[in-house]
C-alpha cells in the first residue's frame, strides 16, 4: 500500500522519538504471533496516553477494552507505587496474552485485568460504589459508548478524564445515514458529549500509521 504522507511523518516522529521500549514492542509482536487484531493505539498515541495519565497525576485508572494492554502498559507507567490500573477485556484469549505483556513489562502489581462485558463490569462498579477514577479510557465496543460514558461519569469526579478511542472513523462519522454500528455509535456518543452539561470536551482527530480517526477527551467539571 502507498505510504500516506500521515504515515511517513508518524514513522519520522517514531524514528526520533523511539516511542516504543522494547515491552510495547513485545506487544505488538504478541498480537501477530497470536493472531489477534493490530488495533492497539499507535505509538505515538500511547506516547500522548502516558502524559495525559501523568498530567492527570492519576492514581486511579480504568480502561475498558484491554486487547494485548499496548494502552494500558502506557497509561500504567506513571503510576505512583500505591497506583491502579483496572483494564476490562471480554476475550479471554486476549486478557491472558495482555497478562503476559503486562508482567514482561514489571506492571502486574497495578495492572488488574477483568474478564467480562464492559457493560456488566461498569455497572457492578458503580453499584458497589467503587472510588471515582482519575482516567478513563473507553476502547472496546463502539456501539454502547454513549452508555460506557454515562456509567464513567458514575464512577468519576471533579477534575477526572474521560477518553473514548475511534471516534471519527476515517470520516465516517459525517455520513448521519451510515448503517455501520461502530459509524452509529460513534455518532451518538459525540452528540452526547458535546451536548453534556457535566463535561468540557472536545475531540481530536488522530493521523498517522493507523487509520484516519479520533479521541475524544471530556474533562469532568
Ligand atoms: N485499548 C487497546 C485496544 C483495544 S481493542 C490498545 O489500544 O492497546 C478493543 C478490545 O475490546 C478488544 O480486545 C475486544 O476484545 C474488547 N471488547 C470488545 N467488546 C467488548 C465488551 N463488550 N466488553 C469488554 N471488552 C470488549
Ligand atoms: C477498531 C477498534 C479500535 O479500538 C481501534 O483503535 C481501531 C479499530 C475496530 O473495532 O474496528
Ligand atoms: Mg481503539
Amino acid at each position: 500500500m502507498e505510504q500516506t504522507l500521515f504515515e511517513s511523518v508518524d514513522q519520522y516522529l517514531n524514528n526520533l522519538f523511539q516511542f516504543e521500549d522494547e515491552h510495547l514492542q513485545a506487544a505488538i509482536q504478541s498480537l501477530k504471533k497470536n493472531g489477534m487484531p493490530q488495533i492497539s493505539v499507535s505509538p505515538s498515541q500511547g506516547r500522548f496516553l502516558q502524559i495525559l495519565a501523568a498530567l492527570c497525576r492519576a492514581t486511579r485508572i480504568l480502561e475498558l477494552g484491554t486487547l494485548g494492554g499496548y494502552s494500558t502498559i502506557c497509561m500504567a507507567r506513571p503510576l505512583p507505587e500505591n497506583g491502579k490500573l483496572i483494564t476490562v477485556e471480554f476475550n479471554e484469549k486476549h486478557a491472558k496474552v495482555a497478562e503476559e505483556n503486562i508482567r514482561r513489562a514489571g506492571l502486574s502489581g497495578k495492572v488488574e485485568i477483568r474478564v467480562g462485558k464492559a457493560m456488566d463490569h461498569l455497572k457492578q462498579m458503580v453499584q458497589q460504589k467503587e472510588e471515582p477514577f482519575d482516567l478513563i479510557f473507553i476502547d472496546a465496543d463502539k456501539e454502547p459508548y454513549k452508555e460506557y460514558f454515562q456509567l464513567a461519569l458514575q464512577l468519576s469526579k471533579k477534575g477526572t478524564l474521560i477518553i473514548a478511542d475511534n471516534v471519527v472513523r476515517e470520516g465516517k462519522v459525517l455520513n448521519e445515514h451510515s448503517d455501520d454500528v461502530n459509524v452509529k455509535g460513534a455518532r451518538r456518543f459525540n452528540e452526547y458529549i458535546a451536548s453534556c452539561k457535566e463535561v468540557t470536551a472536545t475531540i481530536i482527530q488522530t493521523v498517522g500509521v493507523k487509520e484516519y480517526d479520533g479521541m475524544a477527551l471530556a474533562l469532568v467539571k
